[in-house]
């Protein structure tokens, strides 16, 4: 070793040390690993002074972009995989349990009631889309009043809480009926970018990657005794399924999207005028709690 090496060692060494004494072992774990992959880090690419001084700017610019309603440091989670990192970590695979996915920025708790069949739109603009399928455990058994919570943006790329007016579109919980079914009226998802006005898209830019994600649609599912499973659903067909920019695409999670134009009638007897409406089949699969 150089005396240089020593020298860097030696600092990882004291620093690691200065959390010996803390209390909560499990702090100490990740306050000492943290150290130790952070100098590794710095280390390994020579973190010059400029670039150190370049990585406050950015999180400092993450923090002031930051708010209720934006939330940037999910946002760098997320395109760095590292949201996906932990979900994967968190949810192992169990059986035909549904396959979790990243949360993302977009879900705002209280969101209204929507009765089975009604429409969770709220006149946000997109082609009328019917969701349906069944909430059951691992044996197959039903999962009756299960809670459902969905979320999507509009045709035009926005989730609610982009609109910028305190609306509620595209957005909305259910009840699963006696039987763990569930349907109702959505719009068909679209690609849309993660907000990339800020820090985050900066990043994306300077580095050549795209801000889109698949079309999808979310899901939270919550039951007495079961595993909370948070996940979207993705459209087969869509050319962004290999490239999302938050790394949240599984295979199981891609469902056929079928087009209906020819006239017959839209479930639940809502009338749609003719227009094209699309319906997707959703079966969730929760694993025990
Ligand atoms: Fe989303």
């Amino acid at each position: 070793m150089s005396e240089q090496d020593d020298r860097e060692q030696d600092l990882v060494d004291r620093v690691v040390a200065s959390f010996d004494g803390t209390p909560d072992p499990r702090l100490r774990q990740l306050m000492q690993s943290l150290t130790r992959h952070l100098h590794a880090f710095v280390r390994e690419v020579r973190l010059t002074e400029d670039e150190w001084k370049q990585g406050i700017d950015v999180l400092t610019a993450i923090g002031h972009i930051t708010d209720d309603r934006r939330q940037e440091f999910i946002l760098l989670s997320d395109t760095l995989g590292a949201s996906m990192q932990t979900i994967a970590i968190n949810n192992e695979a169990y059986e035909n349990a549904t396959e979790a996915t990243v949360f993302g920025p977009f879900f705002v708790a209280d969101s209204p009631r929507a009765e089975l069949g009604g429409d969770i739109a709220g006149g946000a603009p997109g082609q009328p889309c019917w969701v349906s399928g069944t909430v059951t455990d691992t044996a197959g058994r039903p999962v009756p009043g299960a809670r459902i919570e969905v979320w999507e943006a509009d045709s035009d790329g926005f989730y609610d809480v982009q609109y910028g007016d305190d609306r509620t579109a595209g957005r909305a919980h259910l009840i699963a009926d006696d039987a763990g079914a569930y349907r109702f009226w959505a719009i068909t998802p679209t690609p849309y970018p993660i907000p990339h006005d800020g820090p985050v898209g900066a990043m994306l830019a300077a580095t050549g990657r795209s801000p889109m994600r698949a079309s999808h649609l979310h899901f939270m599912v919550t039951a007495p005794g079961l595993r909370t499973l948070v996940t979207h659903i993705f459209v087969r067909g869509d050319e962004l399924l290999s490239s999302d920019s938050v790394f949240g695409v599984k295979d199981s999670l891609v469902k056929d999207f079928e087009l209906v134009d020819g006239g017959e009638p839209p479930p639940d007897g809502r009338d749609l005028d003719g227009q094209p409406w699309a319906r997707v089949r959703f079966d969730i699969v929760l694993a025990p709690g």
